[in-house]
């Protein structure tokens, strides 16, 4: 079995100066440990406090929340693979739900994402997740697997190249309702499943993440859950405290 992944995605919160305050109390109350990986998802802006208080840290990777797919050019606004590689970066989140639902980040644009993702040397982790809507249409694997294969459908070296996937149900982000153990791990099944075929038998240690209002309370259960490899974490990772307790479940 891998490792757990924790993921915080503090989304957008947490600037420079409260990221290096929130660092040096996490750096101080969590010794290095084998036996999980931790990943944080800061602002972009706050990258460099993170990566700075990080210093040799190297069990705690480093990701962004978005890129732009271009390598550069007459992108206002926008960031490209190489400038956060650049900045410290390994991981790049691509279709979290807020992006695709708030910002209607289409399919096609998560593919472009992956690939360009690919191309930069990172690793995507790829967001995946159904509307209450869709799940009460008996849709919600459907979703998910058309979510997987399009996101990743412009990769060019997916049978060796590492991935990381996210399983955040829309109707669990941010709102207090989280999936059962038991739901997670039967969606991590299908997605395992998906994944395989798409990648071949590396996908079998291929990173599946939980992620929708889990907390210090019901982290440990998720994390326990059969298939489900770690954990991605938005509100309760934002403050040092609640996250100290996640991060340790
Ligand atoms: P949440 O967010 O933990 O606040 O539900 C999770 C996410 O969106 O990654």
């Amino acid at each position: 079995m891998n490792r757990p992944v924790m993921a915080a995605n503090w989304k957008m919160n947490n600037g420079p100066t409260t990221a290096r305050e929130f660092m040096q109390t996490f750096l101080a109350q969590y010794p290095r440990q084998n036996d999980r990986t931790i990943l944080f998802f800061p602002p972009t802006l706050s990258m460099a406090a993170v990566a700075a208080a990080l210093g040799d840290r190297r069990d705690i990777l480093l990701g962004v929340q978005n890129v732009h797919w271009a390598d550069q050019g007459a992108f206002t606004g926008e960031l490209s693979v190489g400038m956060v590689r650049d900045a410290g970066a390994r991981v790049v989140l691509v279709g979290h739900s807020e992006r695709r639902h708030v910002f209607g980040e289409t399919l096609d644009q998560t593919a472009l994402k992956c690939a360009a993702v690919e191309r930069g040397g990172l690793t995507p982790m790829l967001c995946v997740g159904e509307t209450l809507e869709q799940r009460e249409a008996g849709r919600a694997a459907d979703v998910v697997i058309e979510q997987l294969r399009a996101g990743f459908s412009m990769m060019t070296q997916l049978a060796t190249k590492d991935v990381m996937v996210a399983y955040e149900p829309v109707w669990a982000i941010g709102t207090g309702h989280t999936a059962t153990a038991d739901d997670a791990s039967r969606m991590h099944r299908v997605l395992r499943a998906e994944l395989i075929a798409l990648c071949g038998d590396r996908a079998r240690t291929t990173p599946i993440l939980y992620g929708g209002s889990v907390n210090a309370a019901n982290a440990p259960e998720l994390v326990a859950a059969r298939e489900v490899d770690g954990l991605l974490v938005g509100g309760a990772s934002v403050d040092v405290g609640s996250w100290l307790a996640v991060a340790r479940a």
